[in-house]
């Protein structure tokens, strides 16, 4: 991917590190890109969903948490990760400590796929999308949930269970692979390594903002 450059806007407050409210200009390109999104009938999931989901939280995030795509609850909604596999998602970065206007979360695909199977082809097509989404964004960095995310933003990047846990630094912003809140779910054996992970990602995210603060 062209994985955009730069860092996310920041200012010191009280010693702390926050994000300051995107510019308008950017605001106006995020409004007009999400119109478009909303509109998109390149491929035929965009004929039938109910709703395009395209993005929740702040302008300005440090980090955004990219998924896979749309689920039933999504689809309804036309917001991200508002089903179970989003309450455990919004547990898991009240736990790291992200406050609300500091992170963002999106998706690989932007409409529902039938059965929720990923779709390689609607991706493809989508994924100018994604691309505009994150150069707007710019985060300083990028949590991928799931196989499908990871893969997506990193080809180069080993199987999921090797690859989750690990901050691939290499590019800019870095990425953070994560298995999927819906795996977390779905034994004790994955709700284990999702907890793991977490505690990992809370570590990695703590030294890094001690160092750019
Ligand atoms: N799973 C995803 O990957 N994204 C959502 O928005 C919901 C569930």
């Amino acid at each position: 991917m062209a994985r955009v450059r730069g860092a996310a806007r920041r200012q010191r407050t009280n010693g702390r590190v926050a994000s300051v409210p995107a510019p308008a200009a950017t605001r106006r390109s995020w409004a007009r890109l999400s119109e478009q999104i909303r509109a998109c009938r390149l491929c035929p999931l965009g004929f039938l969903r109910t709703n395009a989901v395209v993005y929740r939280g702040s302008l300005a995030p440090r980090v955004v948490f990219v998924g896979e795509a749309p689920g039933v609850e999504e689809d309804r909604t036309g917001l991200p990760f508002v089903g179970r596999a989003g309450s455990r998602l919004n547990e898991a970065i009240r736990r790291v400590g992200l406050a609300d206007g500091s992170y963002g979360v999106l998706n690989v695909l932007k409409c529902r796929p039938p059965e929720n199977r990923f779709d390689r082809a609607a991706a493809r097509t989508c994924r100018p999308y994604l691309d505009r989404q994150l150069a707007l964004l710019h985060p300083e960095v990028i949590v991928t949930l799931g196989a499908w995310a990871l893969r997506s933003l990193d080809p180069t990047a080993p199987a999921l269970l090797e690859a989750a846990g690990a901050p691939r630094e290499e590019g800019e912003p870095p990425l953070f692979p994560w298995i999927h809140p819906a795996a977390a779910m779905r034994s004790r054996r994955w709700a284990r390594r999702w907890e793991a992970d977490l505690r990992k990602f809370r570590r990695w995210w703590e030294a890094r903002s001690n160092k750019t603060s």
